[in-house]
Parts: structure tokens; C-alpha cells; sequence
């Protein structure tokens, strides 16, 4: 399919690997256009080569100057349909306890997993709202557990929740979604658990369908575990 104005468009951050490349692949293999950044470039060209559509730009989602060049990308494409915040930071491994949790790790934690994807979602949000589009913040089960050792990482994904479900009752003309993908197997779970063997945790590509559901935006706005709506894509 030759791409044109009505092609529909995403910005997935965190696209290199792991479940944004996942979605990337399969939203590239749908005739998607998407844009996908990560903060290392020779990766990032290498994950997305060969995929058509896929438009990369390096950089790190805590920087301005990099959240406008990813706008900028979009607007070049015309439309805006469906923005994932991806990306995210773990923070130190192994895990620290918040009474030793170093408060500097902490605000950059925030700043890549809870004021960028705001910042990044301010820029976007006409683009978006012109399609009536899908916005998904990806959360964790350290969004609502607690777990010791995960305080730093799982207190910005419920500061990143609650601004998913704000933005949902702000922006009712969208269809805002926080999902929690459940373990993978990944780079992220293994510096969580390092030196385990995390080989029993599922592939991110199991995920992909319970995230194209909510891009085929089949459900109310809200927070959805994966668990579940791969549960009902199976039965
Ligand atoms: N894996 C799990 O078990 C699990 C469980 C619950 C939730 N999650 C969530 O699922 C999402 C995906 O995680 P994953 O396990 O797939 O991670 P991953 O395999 O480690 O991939 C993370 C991706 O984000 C990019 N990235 C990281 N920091 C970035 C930054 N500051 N700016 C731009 N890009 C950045 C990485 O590339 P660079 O390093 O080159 O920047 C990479 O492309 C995250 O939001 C994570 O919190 C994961």
C-alpha cells in the first residue's frame, strides 16, 4: 500500500526494542506510518530498518529539544492517530528501597516516565484530537502493588495513570487508555531481576494484540491489564 494523507499515523516511543518495537512491527505490518525514537541511534536504525513506514528519531524523551523534533516528525506526516508513551526508566538496579532510594535517580525516573510523556502529550494533543484519536500510556503492576524495591519506578506509573485518567475526562473526544503489559520478557525486566533467568516470562509480541485492541479503540477509556484483554481475545 502507497502511504497517503489517510494513512493512519503513530508515535511510539521507546520503539527499539522490546513491546514498542513489538507494536512498531505490527503496526508497520497493518500499513501504519509510525514514528519511533530511542535514545540510542545505531539501535534504533537497526531494529527499524526494513520496515516501511517506520520514520526513526534518536533521542531521549526527557529532553525538549528532542520532543519537538518527534512533533515535528509527525506534523510532516499530517496526521496524528494513536500516541504511545512507551519509553519508560527502571531507575537503579538492583531495585533500592525508597528509605536508600537516591533522590536524584528518582527525579529522573519522573522526569522520562511521567513529565515527558505529559510534555510530549501537550504538543500532540491538537494533532490528536483532530483524528479522534488513541492515546496509551503503558503502566505496571507496581502502578497498584506494593512491592518493596519498586517504590521509585511504580510511584511514576501511578502519577502516570492518574494522568491518563485525567486526560480521559478532560479530552472525551479521545479514547485514553493506561495498560499494564504484565511481565515480558525484555532488557527492562532483566535489569529488574538481574542475573535471573527471566526466559520464562512471556515474549512482548504476546502483547501486541491486547494493545491493538485498544488501538482499534474496542473499549472505554480507562486502565486495562493485558491479562485481561488477551483473556477476551482468546475465549
Ligand atoms: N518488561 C516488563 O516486564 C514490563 C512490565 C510492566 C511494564 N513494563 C513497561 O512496558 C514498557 C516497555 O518496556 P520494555 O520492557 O519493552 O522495555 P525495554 O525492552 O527495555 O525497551 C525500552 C525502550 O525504550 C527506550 N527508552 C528508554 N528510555 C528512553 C528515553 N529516556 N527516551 C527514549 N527512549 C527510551 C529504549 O531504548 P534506549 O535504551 O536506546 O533509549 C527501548 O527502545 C515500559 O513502559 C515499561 O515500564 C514492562
Amino acid at each position: 500500500m502507497t502511504p497517503d494523507s489517510a494513512t493512519p499515523v503513530a508515535l511510539v516511543t521507546g520503539g527499539s526494542q522490546g513491546l514498542g518495537l513489538a507494536l512498531t512491527r505490527a503496526l508497520a505490518a497493518s500499513g501504519w506510518r509510525v514514528v519511533v525514537d530511542a535514545r540510542h541511534s545505531d539501535v534504533l536504525d537497526a531494529a527499524v530498518r526494513g520496515l516501511a513506514g517506520v520514520t526513526a528519531v534518536a533521542g531521549d524523551v526527557a529532553d525538549p529539544g528532542h520532543r519537538a523534533e518527534l512533533a515535528a516528525a509527525v506534523a510532516a506526516l499530517g496526521r496524528l492517530d494513536l500516541l504511545v508513551h512507551n519509553a519508560s526508566s527502571l531507575g537503579p538496579s538492583p531495585l533500592p528501597t525508597l528509605a536508600t532510594h537516591p533522590v536524584d535517580e528518582l527525579e529522573r525516573i519522573y522526569a522520562v516516565n511521567v513529565l515527558a510523556p505529559l510534555a510530549l502529550t501537550q504538543l500532540l494533543l491538537d494533532e490528536l484530537r483532530a483524528t479522534h484519536g488513541t492515546l496509551i500510556t503503558v503502566s505496571s503492576d507496581a502502578a497498584v502493588e506494593a512491592y518493596p524495591g519498586w517504590g521509585g519506578y511504580g510511584s511514576s506509573k501511578a502519577a502516570l495513570d492518574q494522568l491518563a485518567a485525567v486526560l480521559a475526562a478532560e479530552h472525551p473526544d479521545l479514547h485514553v487508555y493506561a495498560v499494564d503489559p504484565g511481565d515480558m520478557n525484555t532488557a527492562m525486566h532483566q535489569r529488574a531481576f538481574p542475573g535471573e533467568d527471566i526466559s520464562d516470562r512471556p515474549d512482548p509480541q504476546t502483547v501486541v494484540p491486547a494493545l491493538l485492541r485498544l488501538v482499534r479503540q474496542e473499549l472505554p477509556s480507562g486502565r486495562h491489564r493485558a491479562a485481561d484483554l488477551l483473556t477476551a481475545v482468546t475465549a
